[in-house]
């Protein structure tokens, strides 16, 4: 039986490339499979953040993976500080987690810059709780954006060195899922570069709470180049940008890059971004509607909250038992 976990941390609300690259898929995920979907706060706090603002930026991610089409009874929707077993196994699995595997992390030497010694160890040890998060429940599929690959790889590595270790096949080796038109949504300043809560210009993302003005205000400034459109894929290669919006208004269409050039070869940006604004806010208001209906009843949305923590803690307990057994701590 496949079992699906995956995370978003609660920093700044969602954006596109969140939306497109992981939430949609684990909502469309929800009719197959058991899915258990996650409010990482633990690991928001890898980097600074303000107690009140991550209080209120949990239960607005919460409204807006609702919104999104999360179904809290079908699927466990839950936040990662309410279930203690995440950062137990984290710990018990920190001593089976070189540290040359966690300096191989390309968003830790991203994140950390040139100051290194100066990054938190949470920072560096980040990627040791994800694979907590995803083994407490022994999930087997994982539905992420391509930034997360590596992290993936880790947990595999982590539950391959604990069934060797043990002698067990107890750990599954999850398998990344990373499917759709925008794996990797970009920036709308920079082509090459993610799109980001984190970028310091709100003109390089579009957030799920923007207007239908400022949606198309942000895709008008959208760095683009000269040349119309092309008609075939090969004509994207070397045009980041271009090809950024082209898959974005696929995603957005559920349809293909391919489909959208037969229609767009050759127009000019002005009228692709044009109609680029008219599916993005046809997609992202009803979502942005929807969460703000919800926030207007914070306590609903702590109730649903411990609902979902009791259900996970439940499974995260039962398999922090074993492990604790299995590497020799004592029960009395
Ligand atoms: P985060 O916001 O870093 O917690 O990411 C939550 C999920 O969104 C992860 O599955 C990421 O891989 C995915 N994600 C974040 N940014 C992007 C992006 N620019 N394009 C596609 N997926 C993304
Ligand atoms: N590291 C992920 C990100 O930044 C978030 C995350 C934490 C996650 N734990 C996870 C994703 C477990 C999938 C599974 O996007």
């Amino acid at each position: 039986m496949k079992r699906i976990f995956s995370g978003i941390q609660p920093t700044h609300t969602m954006t596109l490339g969140n939306y497109l690259g992981a939430v949609r898929n684990w909502a469309d995920l929800q009719k197959d499979f058991e899915c258990l979907y996650c409010v990482v706060d633990l690991h928001a706090l890898t980097i600074p953040q303000d107690p009140e603002i991550l209080r209120r930026n949990t239960r607005e991610l919460t409204a807006a993976l609702l919104a999104a089409g999360i179904d809290p009874e079908g699927s466990i929707l839950f936040a990662q500080s309410h279930v203690p077993g995440h950062s137990e196994l984290a710990w018990l699995f920190g001593c089976l987690t070189p540290m040359g595997w966690l300096s191989r992390m390309t968003q830790f030497k991203d994140k950390a810059g040139k100051h290194r010694d100066q990054a938190m160890s949470g920072l560096f040890t980040y990627p040791v709780l994800m694979a907590a998060d995803i083994l407490v429940y022994r999930a087997t599929h994982v539905p992420v954006g391509e930034d997360q690959k590596q992290h993936l790889e880790l947990t595999r590595e982590i539950a391959g060195s604990f069934n060797h270790r043990y002698g067990v096949e107890y750990f599954p080796l999850v398998e990344p899922q990373i499917f759709g038109a925008a794996t990797r949504v970009m920036s709308l300043r920079d082509g090459t570069k993610k799109m980001s809560k984190s970028d310091s210009s709100d003109f390089s993302r579009i957030n799920m709470t923007d207007d239908a003005d400022l949606i198309a205000q942000k895709f008008r400034k959208a760095k683009t180049d000269p040349e119309p459109l092309p008609s075939a894929i090969e004509g994207l290669a070397d045009r980041p940008e271009a090809r950024n919006l082209v898959n974005i208004y696929a995603a957005l269409a559920r349809t293909t890059p391919e489909a959208v050039l037969a229609t767009y070869g050759g127009k000019t940006f002005s009228t692709f971004k044009a109609a680029l604004t008219d599916v993005a806010v046809a997609a992202l208001s009803p979502v942005a509607d929807e969460m703000n209906r919800l926030l207007a009843d914070p306590a609903e949305i702590d109730a649903l909250l411990r609902r979902g923590a009791e259900r996970a803690g439940a499974m995260a307990a039962v398999t922090v038992g074993e492990v604790r057994d299995l590497m020799g701590l004592l029960r009395v």
